[in-house]
């Protein structure tokens, strides 16, 4: 067998939030390549979810990969906290009403790794001035805030043109987030994505997450093999 292509990066924001030690070890345990780590401020989402003290403390469950992806207006005034917490990749969303660059260069600095995540409805012209700067571009997938939304066709045509706002073509990653599934899978790896964050599928009663994670890395390896760069989104396709 091929060796797998695509990443998953699990996101516990639908697990059980009272016991997210062992459901992080699970979802690793299950073959979630990462963790992804949703920090909700009610600010520039909808909705709160914790902060960099419960990621220090995640921590204990090993070195694997902490992707925190902030969805709050101040990132800059956190960052060190989130420095100091041990993620890996830090990404905040390029619609923020705060300089970028300095926030950016502060992640790299500490030797992480630096994203920015754009909106269904923000153009990836957005991240034009930080072309040079960045290691991960995430799609949204889905308007941020909540986990269980449907996926966004047309937001997922992004995807592709997003590896063109990589610093680095090579260790670069776009990650794909909101509602990817097996139904979407396929289509994100067509397009090239590396990192799939999968969320509300995982936890899911009666699903089996090592199944859902084994099968949603097959389908985009074969979407990625079958189709890269061959075909456009078609807009008809079931999602
Ligand atoms: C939504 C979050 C996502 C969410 C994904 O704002 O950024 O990471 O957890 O969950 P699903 O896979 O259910 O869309
Ligand atoms: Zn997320």
């Amino acid at each position: 067998m091929a060796a797998r292509r695509t990443l998953v990066s699990a996101s516990i924001l639908d697990a059980d939030l009272a016991d997210l030690e062992n459901e992080a070890r699970k979802a690793l345990k299950a073959g979630s390549n990462r963790i992804h780590l949703d920090v909700m401020d009610g600010h520039f989402v909808p909705n709160i979810t914790f902060g960099p003290g419960l990621i220090k403390r995640l921590r204990c469950i090993g070195k694997k990969p902490f992707d925190a992806h902030l969805m709050i207006s101040e990132p800059g005034r956190y960052m060190d906290q989130f420095i100091d917490a041990g993620c890996d990749s830090i990404t905040f969303h390029v619609e923020v009403e705060e300089p970028i660059e300095p926030t950016l260069l502060k992640i790299r600095k500490a030797g992480r790794q630096a994203g920015l995540a754009v909106k269904p409805g923000t153009p990836l012209s957005a991240l034009e001035p930080y072309r040079d700067l960045l290691d991960i571009v995430m799609v949204m997938t889905v308007e941020p805030g909540f986990g269980g939304q449907s996926f966004m066709r047309d937001a997922a045509r992004k995807i592709l043109p997003a590896h063109g706002y990589l610093a680095d073509r090579v260790s670069g990653q776009v990650h794909v987030d909101g509602g990817v599934n097996r139904r979407s899978a396929a289509l994100c790896g067509r397009l090239g994505a590396e990192v799939l964050v999968v969320g509300s599928t995982l936890w899911k009663k009666g699903h089996d997450i090592a199944r859902e994670i084994a099968l949603i890395k097959a389908l985009a390896d074969e979407g990625y093999r079958s189709g890269f760069g061959k075909t456009a989104v078609d807009p008809g396709e079931p999602g």
